[in-house]
């Protein structure tokens, strides 16, 4: 495959087949391209299909349809040069807490061959980078968890991978922590020239860490772009209405407006809609904005004023919130 995309994904899915013969669409079609030296978040809800692409990528699941592959090689048919080159952090921890980090991380870089000089210079290295240098004789029980992840993270970099895959790096870090994990990511692209690929519910950490992000919700990639260049893309702000009464023709209304961007509807809760309208300039346009309503016999229960965020990006495409954590 002649490309400059270190990852290169087309029409990808995945079914899981459970025991009662019903089948689950984890992955319903997903293209994805990522170019060398990107940080590129996936971001989505519980149940997206993340880790399930993250699985396939790294070879630990074979697709039910479509190709993907790493650097030119396909995960499917050409495993052993797919894990040659890259590093993978899991969601959950899964280091073996009976041995120090030293052994953990000797362990690791001895599976992969890697000659006993070479381990102790990277081991040297890598503790330094994630500040672990002095716990390093120590068995991994002790460790915190933002020490697990760090040294899970020391692991999956010790074979000098050219796309390091990190399943929710930062699940369950104190903002400290989370900093400190962003900040060896960041220092990894910059020092080491490494793609980064990594999956997360925080919009936070989508919105400061990635170069690109792209939301995924039930098994589809539903919008991808810098995360400025999303945001951007709704309007400078967003007017978020609820109401009741005939929403169509104020949506109508709305699409004639000069000031509009953009507008979404989404069904409420209760009876009724939830419109979010993209404008120019939030507060001057409010009092236009209720005439329209008004006249077009929309009802309005609240309305609020907002500059948007990567939130409202994924409000806008996917119809409801994502809870960030
Ligand atoms: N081994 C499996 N067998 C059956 N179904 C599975 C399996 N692994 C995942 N699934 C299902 O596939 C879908 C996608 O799951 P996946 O773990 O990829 O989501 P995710 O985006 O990583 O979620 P989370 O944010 O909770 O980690 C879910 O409906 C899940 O229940
Ligand atoms: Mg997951």
């Amino acid at each position: 495959m002649a490309s400059t995309n270190i990852i290169e994904v087309r029409g990808l899915e995945k079914e899981y087949n459970l025991p009662g013969g019903q089948t689950i669409h984890a992955l319903r079609g997903v293209d994805l391209s990522v170019r060398r030296g990107e940080i590129y978040a996936l971001l989505g809800p519980n149940g997206a299909g993340k880790t399930t692409l993250l699985s396939i990528l790294t070879t630990l699941l074979l697709p039910t349809r479509g190709s993907a592959a790493i650097a030119g090689f396909d995960v499917a048919t050409q495993p052993a040069e797919v894990r040659r080159r890259i590093g993978v952090t899991f969601q959950e921890v899964v280091l073996d807490q009976e041995l120090t980090g030293r052994q953990i991380l000797d362990f690791h870089g001895k599976l992969y061959g890697r000659p006993r000089a070479e381990r102790q210079a990277r081991i040297a290295e890598l503790a330094a980078l994630v500040e672990l240098a002095d716990v390093l004789d120590r068995h991994a029980a002790g460790y915190s968890g933002g020490m697990k992840r760090r040294l899970e993270l020391a692991r999956g970099l010790m074979t000098q991978p050219a796309v390091l895959f990190l399943d929710e790096p930062t699940q369950g870090l104190d903002p400290q922590n989370r900093a400190g994990i962003w900040r060896y990511i960041r220092q990894l692209r910059d020092e080491e020239g490494l793609t980064l690929l990594l999956t997360t519910h925080s919009m936070e950490e989508a919105e400061t860490l990635a170069d690109r992000v792209g939301i995924v919700d039930h098994g589809r990639l539903i919008v991808e772009g810098k995360p400025a260049d999303l945001v951007r893309a709704l309007g400078a702000d967003i007017v978020l209405m609820r109401g009741s009464g005939d929403s169509a023709a104020f949506m109508a209304q709305l699409q004639r407006a000069p000031y509009v961007a953009k507008v979404h509807r989404h069904a409420a809760e209760e009876v009724g809609a939830q419109l979010q309208i993209g404008v120019d300039a939030g507060e001057q346009r409010l009092a236009p904005l209720v005439h329209l309503a008004h006249a077009a016999g929309f009802q309005i229960h609240s309305v609020s004023v907002q500059r948007p965020s990567l939130g409202d990006v994924f409000l806008a495409h996917t119809g409801y919130a994502l809870r960030d954590e």
